[in-house]
């Protein structure tokens, strides 16, 4: 396996970064998660626009532009062979002395890894998997706006803890006033009464891609979508939940805490929606132009 370092693509073994990396010092620094489906790598200009927004909001300034960052995604994937993949895109505030100082780091670090996709088992999709509500609230907007794809995850990972001490898939998370914020890694809907409920923004989450992409669809659909704040009792008394993200895409649940639910019809048609949308994204893609995918001249 072969992983992008600062502009080189060296074997993995090679691939370190130093321990004086504020990255790993501090968590400071932004990264993402990408999905390449048959050699296109999906909705790339909506993930890093989201990318460069993070880097914004921590004060980091990407060393490379949009293009640039395109080129080194592909050549990765490239040198990997892979063209269903897993990709994390990662740059952080780079090597300085210790001190929280980011004046200290005058280079960020990039680093982009790449591997073959592993689906989840298609028993997932067909039963659906159990969630949790944690203990652990989501970062407040006002300390870490979750808005930030940040490397400081230890918010996610403690709820992730708790998830797996109880036998659940994911942790549901909620806001400081109790409302329903999102998952460990993904965002959450349900179904109730004709509507398909997602938290809005404004309770403390990350705008997923996958959960813009799946709103457009329910509302094309002509399902209604409300984004708005629930509490765990609107989600134990929805008829179907389910979650949304670049790797599950929709995800059925089957379980919330003692709460159980069907696999539902919605979930089975926004997933198929989806993988619609994918496969028409992809061709359109395709059907612009040569090997590197997207890039401008
Ligand atoms: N996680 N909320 C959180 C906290 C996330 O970390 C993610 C993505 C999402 C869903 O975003 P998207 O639909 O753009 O993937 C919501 C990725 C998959 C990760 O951490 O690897």
């Amino acid at each position: 396996m072969y992983v992008y370092v600062n502009g080189k693509i060296v074997p993995s073994k090679e691939a370190v970064v130093s321990v004086f990396d504020h990255g790993f010092l501090y968590g400071d620094g932004i990264y993402e998660t990408l999905r390449v489906y048959d050699s296109v790598l999906f909705k790339i200009d909506e993930h890093l626009q989201r990318l460069f927004r993070s880097a914004s909001l921590i004060g980091l300034s990407i060393p490379l532009d949009t293009n640039h960052l395109k080129i080194a995604l592909y050549e990765t994937l490239i040198a990997n062979r892979l063209s269903n993949a897993y990709v994390r895109l990662t740059i952080s505030r780079g090597q300085g002395s210790l001190g929280l100082d980011p004046d200290f780091c005058p280079k960020p670090t990039v680093i982009i890894i790449t591997q073959e996709f592993k689906e989840y088992p298609e028993a997932y999709y067909k039963h659906g998997i159990r969630l949790m509500i944690a203990e652990t609230r989501r970062n407040l907007r006002e300390a870490i706006n979750p808005q930030i794809k940040s490397l400081n995850f230890l918010n996610n990972v403690l709820a992730k803890i708790e998830a797996k001490k109880q036998g659940a898939y994911e942790a549901i998370m909620l806001n400081e006033n109790a409302f329903l914020a999102e998952g460990t890694i993904s965002n959450i809907f349900f179904y109730k009464g004709g509507s398909l409920c997602t938290p809005s923004i404004d309770c403390g989450i990350l705008d997923g891609i996958t959960r813009g992409i799946v709103t457009d669809l329910a509302r094309q659909e002509g399902l209604s979508v409300h984004e708005g704040m629930f509490t765990k009792n609107d989600l134990y008394a929805a008829e179907e939940v389910f979650l949304t993200n670049t790797t599950m895409e929709v995800m059925p649940i089957s379980a919330v805490d003692s709460q159980t639910y069907p696999v539902g019809k919605i979930a089975r048609l926004l997933r198929k929606l989806y993988r619609r949308g994918v496969n028409a994204y992809v061709s359109g893609v395709k059907a612009e132009g040569p090997s590197l995918w997207g890039l401008e001249e």
